[in-house]
């Protein structure tokens, strides 16, 4: 995998630094995005001290939901490492945790902006990109919340349905191509966008999953950097479960 590089939107926290340390050790060299640019200066120190093989780490400031910024990153890329070989759609918010009537119309179209759109944005100029290469893997991010409603959670489970829909339909019309479209439906996992629910209501999380735990952003990463690599060559259009055997219930 050397010499190949991949760019992971909100890179710098959890699921996607975790994916970005995975990436690294692998020899792949990786752009993380973020709309703080402390948090990027920071994340960028500690993955490049787990790169292997002269992989390189850049952090790109920017916002996802700004169409003509995500237009110059992916150029950007292209023009320091002359392609994009994978992407991960990872940049994403929960911004409310309540029942539907409770919600706010804003928060909801902000959601949609980042969740939906946002990723929208990436994928369209990420498969442009991977369609002159011929080559590319692309990887979503999904949910549990993108194949069941969840409680107090039905504005964030309508982002994640669309970003199912994105991927499988995007993976049919590229399937030819020789681009790889998947996604990765986390359960409940350890990190910032679910603080408030760790904090307050961690035995419930627990017990949503048959195996009585929430998971690690490791564990995430490590499905990403399969879904990414040759080692899954005849795999599009599939949302994988990582979700300690929550969908099988
Ligand atoms: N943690 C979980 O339980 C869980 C479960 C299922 C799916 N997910 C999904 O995993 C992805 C990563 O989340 P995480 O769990 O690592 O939480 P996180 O909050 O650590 O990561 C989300 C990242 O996206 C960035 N971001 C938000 N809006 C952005 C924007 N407009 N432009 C660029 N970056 C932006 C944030 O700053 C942050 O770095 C999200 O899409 C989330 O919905 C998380």
């Amino acid at each position: 995998m050397s010499n190949q590089v991949a760019l992971i939107t909100g890179g710098a926290t959890g699921i996607g630094k975790a994916t970005a340390l995975k990436l690294v050790s692998q020899g792949i060299s990786v752009v993380i995005s973020g709309r703080r640019q402390e948090v990027g200066v920071a994340a960028v120190a500690e993955i490049a001290a787990a790169a292997q093989n002269g992989a390189q780490v850049r952090f790109v400031q920017n916002d996802v939901s700004d169409e003509a910024a995500v237009k110059t990153m992916i150029d950007g890329i292209v023009a320091e490492f002359g392609r994009l070989d994978m992407a991960v759609n990872n940049a994403g918010v929960f911004n409310e945790y309540c029942a539907l009537d409770q919600s706010g119309t804003q928060n909801f179209r902000d959601m949609l902006d980042i969740n939906v759109v946002g990723l929208y944005f990436c994928m369209k100029y990420e498969i442009a990109q991977m369609r002159k290469q011929g080559q590319g893997a692309i990887v979503n991010l999904a949910s549990i919340a993108g194949l069941n409603g969840i409680p107090w959670g039905g504005t964030y489970a309508a982002t994640k349905h669309a970003v199912v829909g994105l991927t499988k339909s995007s993976a049919l019309d590229h399937a030819a191509e020789g681009i790889r479209i998947n996604g990765v439906a986390p359960g409940a996992i350890r990190t910032d966008i679910i603080a408030d629910q760790l904090n307050n209501n961690l035995a419930e999380l627990q017990a949503m999953h048959p195996m009585q735990r929430v998971g690690n952003p490791q564990e995430i990463a490590n499905a990403i950097a399969w879904l990414l690599s040759a080692e899954s060559s005849f795999v599009t259009g599939h949302i994988l479960n990582v979700d300690g055997g929550f969908q099988a219930k």
